[in-house]
């Protein structure tokens, strides 16, 4: 290590031995914002993420961290079973599609937006590959020609990623599928469906782990015809999932669902909804491009870096990109703001100030742009919500620089000032500040309603 990242390292852990809010809870820090909306939170502990399903049908059929979990989202379902005769559900940051894959098995109309185009494509393949037969993807699948071999993404180190055996099987597999003829609607979505169960075994086939970003696993071996074996295994997952839905969800099977490639930052329904189900990026959190470019480039979605990079800078921000779109947003007039967000800014500029450095200097600026970003991405929402529909949003609060910033507070702001009323704020899970470990911070649900 150089004499400059050291001192870097050094003055990083002074900051956090001498951080004021060691110890402390964004609990007792959100006090006066509470009381400044009117609103207590709730406690309802409960799980939310999506690591439970990997045991549910359809949902299963592609492993993504960052989802929720079924669970959750059916059990708000339930809560307004009464209220809403058939809801018809949407969510605006889509996913990998929970929210609408549990909305289409109660037999409601969903929509979505996406602007990953891998993520969009695996939601709406998930949602829309329900009538394809069985037995007809099995017989697709044994029939792949093996002598198609198809190359590697060219861009990424394909050649660390994964053992020289294991890529020649994916490329042969890739090339398979590839090779498919798409002459009409079933031949598209059997092929669809391959490349879903393809992308899903890619991680696994490498050298890589997700846990939740990507990185090197020293100690992983995966044996040549991993590709093979695992990929038989997920295309006859998917096929045991297609004959259930037959028997159990049938009648469902044409229920009208659809993800958009878009931005929700700028594009607008022209449908109504009852019910909107949504989690946006975190803050501080995930970068969910880089994140999936293994699969993204595997599936021709990006072809080099410049291709994700301009797929990040469309997303709701997070704290790793790149310093000309945050220089642009500065240089910007007609940005959201109100008092709450300019505090938040003042007081983390003074403490990066007094520290005298910090990751990113910009830093009082991406969370303004990240709060300019969500109040664009909810008025499109608000705009196409029934009136008493409700818009329910997870989130988890940040603590940057020693300043605590209340996400979950400031979106129910961002409601109130759009005029929704805040129906309650519930505590789901206690989370660990990335920065300050000792420093408690909270996932929670945030329920709006159009009166
Ligand atoms: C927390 S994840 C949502 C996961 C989802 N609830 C699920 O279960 O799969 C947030 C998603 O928002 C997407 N996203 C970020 N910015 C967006 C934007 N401006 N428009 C649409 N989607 C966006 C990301 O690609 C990511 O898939």
């Amino acid at each position: 290590m150089n004499k400059q990242m050291q001192s870097i390292l050094d003055a990083r852990k002074k900051n956090i031995m001498l951080s004021p809010k060691k110890g402390g809870s964004s609990d007792i820090d959100a006090i006066p914002y509470l009381r400044e909306i009117g609103v207590k939170l709730i406690e309802r502990p409960q799980s939310i993420q999506f690591t439970p399903n990997i045991n549910e049908h359809i949902h299963r059929w592609a492993p993504y961290v960052q989802g929720f979990s079924a669970a959750f989202v059916q059990s708000i379902i339930d809560q307004y079973r009464k209220v809403y005769e058939k809801p018809i559900i949407f969510d605006p940051f889509a996913g990998c599609g929970t929210v609408l894959v549990q909305a289409k098995l109660n037999g409601y109309e969903s929509y979505g937006v996406e602007l990953n185009p891998l993520l969009q494509f695996i939601a709406e393949t998930k949602l829309n590959s329900w009538d394809v037969p069985p037995e007809y993807l099995i017989k697709i699948y044994n029939s792949l020609p093996k002598d198609k071999r198809a190359s590697a993404p060219s861009f990424l180190r394909t050649d660390r990623q994964f053992r020289p055996g294991v890529l020649k099987n994916l490329e042969i597999i890739k090339g398979g599928i590839e090779s498919l003829e798409e002459k009409n609607r079933k031949q598209i979505k059997v092929k669809n469906l391959l490349r879903l169960a393809f992308s899903s075994i890619l991680i696994e086939s490498s050298n890589l782990k997700r846990s939740p970003c990507l990185g090197y696993c020293k100690n992983k071996i995966v044996e040549d015809e991993a590709p093979f074996v695992l990929m038989t295994q997920k295309v006859h997952q998917i096929a045991d999932d297609l004959k259930v839905i037959r028997t159990q969800y049938k009648d469902f099977i044409n229920v009208k669902s659809e993800v958009i490639p878009a931005n929700a930052m700028t594009y607008q329904h022209n449908k109504k909804f009852d019910l909107v189900i949504t989690s946006p990026p975190y803050m501080n959190g995930m970068d969910y491009v880089i994140n999936y470019k293994i699969e993204m480039s595997w599936l021709g979605f990006a072809n080099s870096y410049e291709e994700l990079k301009k797929i990040k800078d469309e997303m709701v921000v997070c704290d790793n990109v790149s310093k000309r779109l945050i220089r642009q947003f500065y240089n910007s007039k007609s940005t959201y703001t109100n008092d709450w967000i300019e505090s938040i800014k003042f007081n983390i500029s003074k403490n990066i100030e007094k520290r005298g450095n910090y990751r990113r200097l910009d830093m009082p600026y991406i969370v303004h742009k990240y709060f300019d970003d969500m109040h664009r991405a909810m008025k499109n929402v608000v705009l196409s919500l029934n009136s008493s529909g409700r818009f329910i949003l997870v989130v988890g609060d940040s603590l940057i620089a020693d300043v605590y910033v209340p996400t979950d507070l400031l979106i129910a702001k961002i409601g109130m000032d759009m005029g929704l009323k805040v129906e309650k704020i519930e505590k789901a899970r206690e989370r660990r500040s990335g920065q300050i470990r000792s420093y408690k911070l909270r996932e929670s649900i945030i329920t709006l309603v159009k009166e």
